[in-house]
């Protein structure tokens, strides 16, 4: 039998890496690489480097190209790219698992953050399972993820006392609005906070690294500072990751 891990390794942070990622990555026969090209080649280096330093010779890296995604599609076409960026995205993962790994040894995905955080690795999984190409065990390592890392940064609780956190995205909160008095937004490329005055706002931009930008403070004070900062920082680096919890002022 095949055994894959599949490990959470923080959000950007070396140091996030847990004792137990640690020890399934010295465990780990096969790291799969999926590479998203040029741009965030960054993202890419974290885990060649943690794979250098953690990694138990001999190992293997095995690499495959991440498929090109039609990010302007908007509502309904969003969904549907979505889902036929991911079903190419497993079969690129699927030939990996098949042709680059050997009955007895182990395989591992290094996942951005924490696996069960808005990341599609989980689901291809269980549809390449699905398929029945190729059978094998598979085990999750939980990770740090961007949002612990954006809220330890700003030395604040995700939680209020008794209250509820929604998890959401970018363009959900620009089509719906907040959802709930304290929500957590990712995934934004448009600042959708803008405007939500009667909102505090912690962001934080490529948390764990060395670029890491924190601002804090009302909306309506820091709003545009941080549509500012986070222009310039895109421009300069390429790409950019934010997160940023709202958190409704009392009237
Ligand atoms: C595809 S999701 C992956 C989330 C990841 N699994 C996690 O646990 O954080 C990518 C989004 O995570 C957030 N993110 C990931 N790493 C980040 C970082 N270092 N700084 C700020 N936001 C980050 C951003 O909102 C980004 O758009």
């Amino acid at each position: 039998m095949k055994r894959l891990l599949i490990i959470g390794i923080g959000a950007g942070d070396p140091d996030h890496v847990t004792l137990q990622a640690v020890k399934a990555i010295a465990a780990t026969d096969v790291f799969f690489v999926v590479d998203k090209g040029e741009v965030k080649h960054e993202l890419v280096q974290l885990r060649l480097d943690l794979i250098a330093e953690h990694g138990r010779p001999p190992y293997r890296i095995a690499e495959a190209r991440d498929p090109e995604r039609d990010r302007a599609a908007a509502p309904p076409a969003y969904a549907a790219a979505v889902e036929d960026w991911r079903a190419r995205r497993a079969l690129a993962c699927e030939a990996l698992v098949r042709d680059e790994l050997e009955d007895g040894q182990t395989g591992a995905f290094l996942v951005w953050g924490d696996p069960g955080v808005y990341d599609s690795t989980l689901a291809i999984v269980e549809d390449i399972l699905a398929r029945g190409n190729v059978t094998f065990d598979y085990e999750v390592i939980p990770g740090i993820s961007s949002v612990a890392a954006l809220t330890a940064r700003h030395r604040t609780s995700l939680t209020q006392v008794g209250r509820p956190v929604h998890l959401t995205t970018g363009r959900r909160l620009a089509e719906q609005g907040p959802t709930a008095d304290d929500v957590v937004v990712m995934l934004d490329a448009h600042t959708s906070f803008a405007g939500l005055d009667d909102h505090h706002i912690h962001w934080g931009a490529y948390l764990g690294t060395p670029d890491e930008i924190l601002v804090s403070g009302p909306v309506s004070e820091v709003g545009e500072r941080i549509r500012e900062v986070r222009a310039e920082a895109r421009a300069r680096k390429g790409w950019i990751m934010d997160t940023y919890l709202l958190r409704r002022l009392e009237p």
